[in-house]
């Protein structure tokens, strides 16, 4: 996958998943304009460790995806577009709604129309995520040992592909799924060679994971800390997860294979190998630790344990084969 050097356009680009990737198309010798408000709290560290690690490849526009002119501005001469600026947590946007839309949807619809204005094919790479298949309440789960398992063969082997119905449930799975059928959908109206990456959980360095969003790194740091943690349900709930460094290389793949895959979805995720339970994590975090750690569960229902279990099935081209089964390596810091 060797690609002549070019300028890149990365929103979101100091949060968790953009610095990664900033960090690896620096590397491969792409500049990169990092588009990036810094709202989320710890990011600007993200972005000071790009700059220092690429002083001459890394350019950053410290500016909102809501700012349709600035946007518009950087859009104007870049080779490619990865589109990760988004707000995360569920929580806030069931307190924000109206902030949670205008940036993931409206930010979304700015982008798309600065690519649309600017004409030509301008390669994008869009975040989107599992949660746009809902609670996946209606697949039928069993206990077995320290995890609920798919009580279907076909589901537990392959997970949920592509093909399943959308589901949007609270405000985030709707603004991130509608921004998901915009990216498809200029892809199919207006020809912008477009890709959408449904993410599973992801997990690595550089994550500022709290209770609300990277849930392995905020156990992870809670550890470290010596601080409890509070586990929903009874922690048999299973999550697919998928190491920062293998997702960074399924965002190059579909770069690279664009023209092959412009105008589709993609589940990008561990896989069901991949998939652990929280009470399986707090167990692997417990000897890395080599002490136990306070884990709590609430009184709280279970209620997305599944939404997670998606497969990268039909996935863009080779690289993320490493994906699927590359999921075993641990952060030894959550922040290094
Ligand atoms: N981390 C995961 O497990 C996961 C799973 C599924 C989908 N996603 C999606 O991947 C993308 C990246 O997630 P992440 O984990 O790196 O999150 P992150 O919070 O670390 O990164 C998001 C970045 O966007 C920036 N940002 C937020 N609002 C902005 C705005 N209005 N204008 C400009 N920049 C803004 C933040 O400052 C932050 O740097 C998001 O779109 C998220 O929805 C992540």
């Amino acid at each position: 996958m060797v690609q002549a050097p070019r300028t890149v356009l990365i929103t979101g680009g100091a949060g968790f998943i953009g610095a990664n990737l900033a960090d690896r198309l620096a590397r491969a010798g792409h500049r990169v304009v990092v588009y990036d408000a810094l709202s989320r709290p710890g990011v600007a560290a993200n972005l000071a460790w790009l700059q220092a690690s690429h002083p001459d490849r890394i350019d950053a526009v410290v500016a909102d995806i809501r700012d349709a002119d600035r946007l518009g501005a950087c859009v104007a001469d870049v080779d490619a577009v990865f589109h990760l600026a988004a707000q995360v947590a569920v929580t806030t946007s069931l307190t924000a709604p109206l902030t949670d839309f205008a940036v993931n949807l409206g930010g979304t619809l700015n982008l798309l129309e600065a690519l649309r204005r600017r004409g030509g094919r301008v390669p994008l790479v869009f975040a989107s995520t599992n949660k746009v298949y809902g609670d996946l309440y209606d697949v039928d789960l069993a206990p077995s040992g320290d995890a609920y398992l798919p009580s279907d063969p076909d589901v537990r082997r392959w997970g949920i592909g592509e093909d399943r119905r959308l589901d949007f449930h609270t405000p985030y799975g709707c603004s991130k799924g509608g921004a998901d059928q915009y990216v498809l959908d200029y892809a199919r109206s207006f020809g912008i060679p477009a890709v959408v990456m449904r993410m599973s959980c992801i997990y690595g360095p550089r994550q500022m994971g709290t209770e609300d969003q990277g849930w392995v790194a905020h156990f992870l740091i809670s550890a470290l800390e010596q601080r409890p943690i509070s586990i929903y349900g009874d922690g048999r709930q299973v999550r697919d997860i998928l190491h920062v460094a293998d997702a960074v290389e399924a965002y190059r793949a579909a770069w690279a294979g664009i023209d092959r895959v412009a105008g589709r979805a993609f589940n990008l995720g561990g896989g069901p190998a991949n998939a652990v339970s929280l009470r399986q994590v707090v167990a692997h975090i417990e000897t890395l630790a080599g002490r136990s750690i306070c884990a709590s569960p609430t009184g709280a229902p279970a209620t997305s344990a599944t939404t997670s279990r998606t497969r990268a099935g039909s996935r863009p081209p080779s690289a993320s084969r490493r994906s699927v089964r590359g999921a075993r390596a641990w952060p030894t810091s959550p922040t290094g």
